[in-house]
Parts: structure tokens; C-alpha cells; sequence
């Protein structure tokens, strides 16, 4: 252009001339780089210009003389697909690829600024983020775009597509932002103790054999679907499980295998919820049942559970929460996180609120087999023939399997009540046809005869160990009170915001990430609404946990939010 003496303007008016539109934004967006033309279009501006196509793109000569009908390349990489309508005819000119030896890829577009004679830095991939791009339309602006009738003009819109506003308000933070931060500082080289997800795996915690043999030795016989709700096998046992347990008026058609407690909760709630309707869940909770109930359309209302009373739920701030509106109660018990075991008397006072305000209730027991020191656990629905109740559980945990995925739910109490809940139930386990069968194949092994998690939670045990002396230790740092987990593997802390001014609890993990590789999560991923409390997972080896304790100790020492 500069040689011919051309400005943008002239461009527009000559392709005008020879019958094509070229608009403005489009012309400055190829002059700049920021898009590559179509080939029709890089063919036109080549003919005003009175140049070879190639000198445009930065195309070899010949992929230039491929067929006519071949889409343009973009300028580093191969053909991209025809676009399906002319709103996708800019095609966006990507991040350079870097070659395996780190080198950027050769071909380097005339319409680029940088020309060929300048070096292309390594950095180049970043240097064009989509930021870079062309202002980006969604799919709710096309019919402002730029239609057909316009032959081969490029739209100055590319569409990307938007998340559904369904999940605007659903939080999942024990694998949110903090945690995508770590990852980056982990991708530069750092190391990060994660202190932030119960997985008890990659802390030394092995599935017992038997599990393992008995899943291998069944593999051939788990290539099909099961039945909807799961294998017999496995349904038997957790029934056995539910019996021992004390679970009122439980049969095998009201037992459903997940892939894991996970899937099951979505399951429930969508079924149950409709927009608005309510639900009461624990604050703090295990996220993903607020998030669930949100992502349905119903409404998670957050009842407290008290730290001054060992993180029982506050009975009183739970019936007051409950409008019409309310169908049903969570609870988590023992709970993740504070590793609260609750006591006999309050879950026999949630029964009662549950029957006075004929609410259904669920109850997530997924640790009840890592209760410690004198904690008993009592399944809720044992307290509620008459009310219809949900209790989940699975293998994650006692069986340190949470990889396999394996969970499960059980129907007990006055079916009657649910009885057009469950036709929903059984369409959407119906609709995911079942869950993992070769998982569900060690149910009955897992559930049945010796339990290995139970020398890990006695005295001496590892997670009874470790959860002795981080609770020690954090209790010992200036500033920081813990309640005594019984159960579970997390601990819930409270720090003095005062002391440490601390306004925001995700600033206080960034910095806590930043300035010791300590990843936790936040309080306000567990929908806790003050900035004062985190969780930690104390399932590293004691080593790694003294360690921990002591850059926490020497983190809290100077720490104040600014
Ligand atoms: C309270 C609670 N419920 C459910 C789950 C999910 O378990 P699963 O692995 O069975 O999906 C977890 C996982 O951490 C949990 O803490």
C-alpha cells in the first residue's frame, strides 16, 4: 500500500469499483493483522494492489496455486475449515505456533505490522491473546451481522459462544480461580502443596487390595451397561449397608450407583427443583449442593451451623429460613468441611423441623465411615420413618477411590411421599443409563468384611494423627482458632480479619499461594458469608504437614491484607 501510495480509504473505493464491498473496521482489521481475508478477498486486494496473492498472506507459492475451492490458510497453518455463512468468512489470524524446537512457525502475513524482516519473538503466541481480536460478537448479536447478500465481505464480528446463564451464579471454588492461579505459578516451575481437595490418593492413601484384584478379575464381565439403577450385586450390599445403618422401609428399587455422590446430588435436584422453589442447605456447605440447586433454577437458602457449638447446625436460624417455598433440607453429616459429626439430639431436632414443616430431607454421609474418637455416627433417615428421606454415600473416601467413581443413594422412610419425585429420578438415571459398572462390580468387596479406613481414623491411625497435630499446630498460631474436626480429613479455621485485616478471603489465598505455594480454599467456597475461615485438607504426610504449619505460622506472623 505504502509503495502504490494507497490508503485504506482507496482500497474500499477500488474494490468498489470491480463491484465488491469492502467495509472499513474490515480493511483496518486485515491491514493491521488482526484478521486474515478470505482467499476471493486477499485475490482482489492482490489485484489492486497489482501483487501475487502470496506477498499478502505469506503463503508459499504453492499452496497459493492449490485449487480455487481450497479455504485460505491462515497465515502460520494449514487450510481452516469453509466457513458455514459469511458471518465466519474473517478468518481470525491465530497466535503463531511455535515449531517443536520452540522456534515460531516461518510464514509470516504481509498484513501483519510486524513485517518479515522483524524478528518474531518467542513470545509472539502471547502477544496475541484474543484480546488482540477483533471486538467479538455472541450469538444474540447475529442479526445485526453482516448477511449473505454481501457476497464475500468479511462480517467485522466473529461469533463466540457464551456460557449459559444458567451458571452465572454457580460457585465451585475448590476448583476455581486460586486454584487456576496455582496451576499457572505450577506451569512456571513452582511447587505448590495442595492443600485444597480431599483426594486421598496422591497422599500415599491406597486402595485396599482386594478392591483392586476383585475389579480386575470382573473387568471382562463390566463391558455393557447394567441396569439403570446399577448391578444387583451392588444394590444387595448397600442395602445390607442401609440395614445396618437402621434405614427404615428400604428395597432395592429405591437404591441408585452413581459415578460417584456427585452425579447423584445433580440428579436430585434437578428432579426435585423447579425455579424458585427452595432448598435449605448448610452454611458452610460442600459447594456442590448450592451449586446444584442453582444450576436446576431452585434457590439454595444457607441455615448456619454454629463454630461455637462444634459446627452444629443453628436449629433455630434453620426453621427460620423456611417459607412455602422450601421443599427440602440438606444436610451433610459427618461434614466436609468442618468435620463436624453431629450429635444425636440435633439431628432428632432437624427430623422434627422437617416434619413439622413437611420438608423432605437429604442427607450426604459420604465420611460416615471416618468418624473419630468417641464420634458415633447416626444416619438421619434411621430418626425418620415417617418423612421421606434421601441418604447418599459411596467409596470415594473410606475406599480412597474417588478416581473410580462410585456413589450411591438410598430411598428410605414413607415412600408414598415421593413417589412422583422418584418418576423423575428414575427418567434421569434412566437418561444417563447407568452409572461406571466395572466401579460398581467392587461394591459388594468394599462394603463387605474387614474395613482397612478404620486403622487410619483410630489413635495412632494416619488421618487421626495428622488431624491431631494440624490442629494443634493452627491453634498455636497468633491469631488463628480451629474447632476439633471428628470426622472427615478438613479442618475449617477462623482467622482474626482484625489482626490481619483481612477483607477478602480469595486475596488472602492468592497471597497465601503467592507468597508460600500453600494452595487452600477460601471459606467463601463453601458459601461461608464472612472472609474469615479457610479450609484445609490435612491429608499430606506428616512431614509435608509440618512444613505446611510452619510457613502458615511464619505467613501469619507478618500477614495484613492491603
Ligand atoms: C460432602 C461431600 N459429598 C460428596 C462429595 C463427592 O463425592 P464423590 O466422589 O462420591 O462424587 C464430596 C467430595 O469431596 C464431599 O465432600
Amino acid at each position: 500500500m505504502d509503495k502504490r501510495g494507497f490508503k485504506q480509504a482507496d482500497l474500499i473505493r477500488m474494490a468498489a469499483d470491480r463491484g465488491s464491498k469492502l467495509g472499513k473496521s474490515q480493511v483496518s482489521q486485515y491491514v493491521s493483522g488482526k484478521t486474515l481475508p478470505r482467499r476471493a478477498v486477499v485475490q482482489l486486494l492482490a489485484d489492486i494492489l497489482e501483487i501475487e496473492p502470496f506477498e499478502l498472506t505469506g503463503e508459499n507459492r504453492a499452496a497459493e496455486h492449490e485449487p480455487a475451492s481450497a479455504e485460505p490458510a491462515t497465515a502460520a497453518g494449514p487450510a481452516a475449515p469453509a466457513p458455514a455463512t459469511a458471518d465466519d468468512a474473517a478468518v481470525p489470524a491465530p497466535a503463531t505456533p511455535a515449531t517443536p524446537d520452540g522456534a515460531d512457525a516461518p510464514a509470516t502475513s504481509a498484513f501483519t505490522p510486524s513485517s518479515p524482516a522483524m524478528p518474531d519473538p518467542p513470545e509472539r503466541a502471547e502477544a496475541r491473546p484474543a484480546a488482540a481480536f477483533p471486538e467479538p460478537r455472541t450469538f444474540a448479536d447475529r442479526s445485526t451481522s453482516s448477511s449473505h447478500s454481501e457476497g464475500n465481505i468479511m462480517s467485522e464480528n466473529i461469533r463466540t459462544f457464551k456460557k449459559s446463564s444458567k451458571l452465572d451464579n454457580v460457585l465451585y471454588d475448590v476448583r476455581g480461580p486460586v486454584v487456576d492461579e496455582a496451576a499457572r505459578l505450577e506451569s512456571e516451575g513452582a511447587h505448590i502443596l495442595k492443600l485444597n481437595i480431599g483426594n486421598p490418593a496422591p497422599f500415599g492413601f491406597r486402595t485396599p487390595f482386594e478392591v483392586i484384584q476383585d475389579m480386575r478379575d470382573q473387568l471382562p464381565e463390566c463391558e455393557g451397561y447394567s441396569d439403570s439403577r446399577g448391578l444387583f450385586s451392588a444394590r444387595k450390599a448397600i442395602m445390607q449397608y442401609a440395614q445396618l445403618k437402621g434405614l427404615p422401609n428400604v428395597s432395592m428399587d429405591g437404591i441408585y450407583t452413581g459415578n460417584g455422590v456427585s452425579e447423584l446430588i445433580n440428579l436430585c435436584m434437578q428432579a426435585l427443583l423447579d425455579t424458585g422453589d427452595e432448598i435449605l442447605i448448610p452454611s458452610p456447605d460442600y459447594p456442590l449442593w448450592t451449586a446444584c440447586a442453582t444450576l436446576s433454577g431452585g434457590t439454595p437458602v444457607h441455615y448456619r451451623c454454629d463454630e461455637q457449638a462444634d459446627w452444629n447446625p443453628d436449629l433455630a436460624d434453620m426453621e427460620a429460613k423456611i417459607t412455602p417455598r422450601t421443599k427440602a433440607i440438606v444436610i451433610i453429616n459427618p461434614n466436609n468441611p468442618t468435620g463436624a459429626v453431629y450429635a444425636k439430639e440435633v439431628l432428632e431436632g432437624i427430623v422434627e423441623i422437617a416434619r413439622k414443616h413437611q420438608l423432605m430431607i437429604f442427607a450426604d454421609e459420604i465420611y460416615d465411615r471416618l468418624c473419630m474418637d468417641d464420634a458415633e455416627h447416626v444416619s438421619i433417615a434411621s430418626l425418620a420413618p415417617d418423612l421421606f428421606c434421601v441418604t447418599f454415600s459411596g467409596l470415594s473416601k473410606s475406599h480412597m477411590i474417588a478416581g473410580y467413581r462410585i456413589g450411591w443413594m438410598i430411598v428410605s422412610g414413607n415412600k408414598r411421599l415421593g413417589e412422583d419425585f422418584m418418576l423423575g429420578v428414575n427418567m434421569l438415571s434412566n437418561m444417563r443409563l447407568c452409572s461406571n459398572v466395572p466401579a460398581q462390580s467392587i461394591v459388594q468387596t468394599a462394603l463387605g468384611g474387614h474395613q482397612s479406613v478404620k486403622s487410619y481414623v483410630v489413635p495412632g491411625g494416619r488421618v487421626c494423627e495428622q488431624r491431631n497435630y494440624v490442629y494443634e499446630a493452627l491453634n498455636a498460631i497468633d491469631g488463628i482458632t480451629a474447632v476439633k474436626p471428628k470426622a472427615a480429613f478438613y479442618i475449617f479455621p477462623k482467622m482474626d480479619v482484625k489482626k490481619f485485616n483481612i477483607r477478602d478471603d480469595e486475596q488472602f489465598a492468592l497471597d497465601l499461594l503467592h507468597q508460600k505455594g500453600i494452595l487452600i480454599t477460601r471459606g467463601g467456597g463453601f458459601n461461608w458469608p464472612e472472609p474469615d475461615h479457610f479450609r484445609i485438607v490435612y491429608l499430606p504426610p506428616m512431614d509435608v504437614l509440618h512444613e505446611a504449619m510452619e510457613d502458615l505460622a511464619e505467613f501469619f506472623e507478618t500477614y495484613r491484607q492491603r
